[in-house]
Parts: C-alpha cells; sequence; structure tokens
C-alpha cells in the first residue's frame, strides 16, 4: 500500500544532530523527509524511501535541513532600555558595580513595572521576531523584570500571549528571584517567602510557567534561599534552572545538580568538582557567551572539562537589556566557536538537541527524527558548518514550524 504523507522534501541534505547517526552533525546526504500531521514520519536517503503520495512535494535544490533552532535561556519580555549603563560600564565601571548603585536589572523592573501589558508586548515583538528569522522555532522567556506578583504575572502573560500571535513555541520561566526589589531592601528572606508562598503558586495555579529559575550570585540571592526557591518549585511539580557562577563561584552548580535541576547557566566560575556533579546528574550547561563578551569577561567557561566529562552543552542569547541587548542565536553559534572553542558541530548541537534538553524538551525536537515535531530551517549552504562561520548574510531558505512553511 502507499502511504500518503502531507508534505515530502527530497533532493536535501539533513543535519539531523541525531546521536545515534555517525559524524557532528548526524548527517543524511540526499536524503528525504516526509511530514505528516506536524512531525517528521520518515527520514533517511531518499533511495531508500518507500513508496509514498504526498499531498505536496518540495525540492530543497541541494540545500540543508536542520531541526528548527531553540534559543534555551532569554528574557525578551522587558521595558525599557539600559543604553545608559552601556556608557558606564564602557567608562569602567562594573556590571556589579551598576547593580549595586540602583541600576542594572532595578534599573528594568522600574521600567517593566511602569509599562502597560500593551506596551511590553510591543516592545518584546521586534526581539522575538528577530530570533524567529533566524530559524528559531522554540525560544524560552523569563519573567524576573516585576519582582511583584502582579508584573512577574504581567510578563509571563505577555510571552504566552507572543506564543498565541507567532508561529513559534514559546516556554515560559518564572525568575521572580532575579534580585531584590527595594521595597524588601535589607529583608531578602521575606522576598523570598513572598516568591515561595504568593508569586510561585500563583504562577503555577494559572499555569504561566513550564519553569522556576533563580540568579544565585552575591548581587542577588545566596544558596540557602536559593534552595529555598528550588524546594517549593519542586512541590508545585516545576523543573528548575539556575542562573549560577556568573561572576564568582558560589557553590550553585552543585546545589543545582543536587537537585536535578534541568540547567545551570552561565557557569564561568565552577570548579572540576562542579563539573563532576553536573555529569552525574545529567544537568545540562548552558553557555551564554553574548553575556561573557558584553560584560567583558576573562573568566572562560571550562569548556574543555565539560566536554571531557560528556555533559551536554546547550548554547543560547540570554538576550536581556544588561548583559546581552543581542537578539541573534546565530551570532552566539559565531562567538561559541570563537570565544569559547566550539567547533561548528557543537555550536549547532548547542541550539538545537542540548537546548531541547535544558528546557526538558527532547522527547518532542531538537533532533530531525521520526515522530518529532516537524520544526525544520533549510539553508542555502554547502556545509553546515557555515552555519558558526558566517554572520548576516546567510538567512534560512524555508523555515517550518509544525510542518508548516512560516518564513524564509
Ligand atoms: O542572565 N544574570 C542575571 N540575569 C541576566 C542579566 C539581567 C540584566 O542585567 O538585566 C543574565 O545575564
Ligand atoms: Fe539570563
Amino acid at each position: 500500500m502507499t502511504e500518503r504523507c502531507d508534505l515530502l522534501i527530497t533532493n536535501v541534505h539533513a543535519a539531523t544532530m541525531d546521536p545515534s547517526i555517525a559524524g557532528g552533525y548526524g548527517a543524511v546526504e540526499d536524503a528525504a523527509v516526509a511530514v505528516t500531521g506536524g512531525k517528521i514520519v520518515w527520514l533517511g536517503p531518499r533511495k531508500e524511501l518507500p513508496d509514498c503520495a504526498p499531498d505536496a512535494t518540495l525540492d530543497g535544490e541541494g540545500q540543508w535541513l536542520t531541526p528548527g533552532l531553540i534559543d534555551c535561556h532569554t528574557h525578551l519580555v522587558y521595558g525599557g532600555h539600559r543604553a545608559s549603563e552601556f556608557a558606564r560600564r564602557l567608562g569602567g565601571e562594573s556590571y556589579e558595580e551598576v547593580a549595586r548603585s540602583g541600576g542594572g536589572i532595578l534599573s528594568t523592573v522600574r521600567a517593566t513595572r511602569a509599562a502597560s501589558a500593551e506596551q511590553l508586548y510591543r516592545a518584546a515583538e521586534p526581539r522575538l521576531q528577530a530570533l524567529m528569522s533566524e530559524g528559531a522555532t522554540t525560544i524560552e522567556v523569563k519573567s524576573g523584570y516585576g519582582l511583584d506578583l502582579d508584573t512577574e504575572l504581567k510578563q509571563l502573560r505577555t510571552a504566552r500571549r507572543l506564543a498565541q500571535h507567532h508561529p513559534v513555541a514559546i516556554t515560559t520561566t518564572c525568575l521572580a528571584a532575579h534580585a531584590l526589589p527595594p521595597e524588601y531592601d535589607g529583608r531578602p528572606d521575606e522576598y523570598i517567602d513572598l516568591v515561595c508562598e504568593e508569586i510561585l503558586p500563583a504562577v503555577a495555579k494559572e499555569q504561566l510557567a513550564d519553569a522556576v529559575d533563580m540568579f544565585c550570585e552575591s548581587i542577588a540571592f545566596s544558596v540557602e534561599q536559593c534552595q529555598r526557591v528550588i524546594d517549593c518549585a519542586q512541590k508545585l511539580d516545576l523543573p528548575v534552572k539556575v542562573h549560577a557562577e556568573q561572576l564568582a563561584r558560589t557553590g550553585a552548580t552543585a546545589m543545582a545538580a543536587r537537585s536535578s535541576a534541568l540547567s545551570v547557566d552561565h557557569i564561568e566560575y565552577i570548579t572540576d568538582a562542579d563539573v563532576a556533579a553536573m555529569a552525574e546528574s545529567g544537568t545540562v550547561a548552558v553557555l551564554l557567551p553574548g553575556a561573557f563578551y558584553t560584560l567583558r569577561e576573562t573568566q572562560m567557561p571550562p569548556i574543555d572539562k565539560l566536554r571531557a566529562s560528556g555533559v551536554c552543552m546547550a548554547l543560547s542569547t540570554d538576550l536581556n537589556p544588561g548583559s546581552c541587548p543581542i537578539a541573534s542565536l546565530r551570532l552566539m553559534m559565531n562567538m561559541g566557536c570563537n570565544l569559547f572553542g566550539l567547533t561548528p558541530a557543537e555550536a549547532l548541537a548547542g541550539v538545537t538537541r542540548s537546548a531541547a534538553r535544558a528546557l526538558g524538551l527532547c522527547c518532542s525536537r531538537g533532533v530531525l527524527r521520526p515522530g518529532l515535531r516537524a520544526d525544520m530551517v533549510l539553508w542555502p549552504m554547502e556545509t553546515p558548518d557555515q552555519l558558526a562561520y558566517e554572520v548576516g548574510a546567510l538567512k534560512p531558505a524555508q523555515i517550518f514550524f509544525a510542518g508548516r512553511t512560516v518564513g524564509g
């Protein structure tokens, strides 16, 4: 019997990113890909394609198909901007100095509290569109510029609303433990009470967050305070992620690994023991070279050790108004290679397969494989190494979101 399918793509090379296929890209050259009901139903060498009756066909013209890109760490819903802080930092002030003088995250908190839901939506939309135009089909969005119940809810609802009006999957993360709001000055434990007793339960009740994050750093919250947030999230059945060891070693990574966190993000200052703990717990390392670059950090995350220990390395923009106002996942791939020494194949895995894992979504996306979502990008390139190598001119020829052409 001839199988029907919605779409059949032929004359295409697939960088499947499937680790069970040899080579860093899991490449299948001269492939065919069949899609039905928004999912991949067949993928393999074209000459092995079984008889099939497609409703539509696409000639891939010898181009490369990759999984849709996944940006697993962004703060793209916020009010205002911090251009004046950029100038201060260029003048020699550090990120921490700016934060301690009431600027930094708290300056964005003031602007986000003052913005209406509509203004937040309008400000976030171009950032979202910039990521989507480069082939991002799943994007994580954090709150954390509200630091009170109403504004945290406003940010998360804005993220959900963006997903309703754009062909992209958005996962949301509540980052209420991002900074101490001014009204709780000197009372951080009481603010953590508010996070655990009011904000997270309300967010969970409205199903507004898919995960919970926290900023564990001397300018934010201690390991003990973050552990309380983790315990609360886990009682609410929400997975956790941690902004860890960005500015100094705090013990956040060890705590996150003990708590089976999905990911630890930044991790410039982790130790060998932290790497071992991550390898043991399967916690993903989310590398954020754009924040490293913007803050002119010199301490590198220990890439060689992470690689040698088999820790899964994801790569993300960290798109935010302070440490990375850069809405380009492709630039992050290039920075991941040039600044952190990733291979181009590791960079692509970092924004596909490993990013899916950092979001707890590796059962549905991140790899081109039958049974997974047909979120895919067709690129006019001769080798997938070009994705990390070139910035600016190489654009998607076509973007598929759940099998539907949505851009390119
Ligand atoms: O991931 N580190 C904390 N949060 C963001 C920066 C937020 C900001 O500066 O507004 C980050 O770098
Ligand atoms: Fe961040």
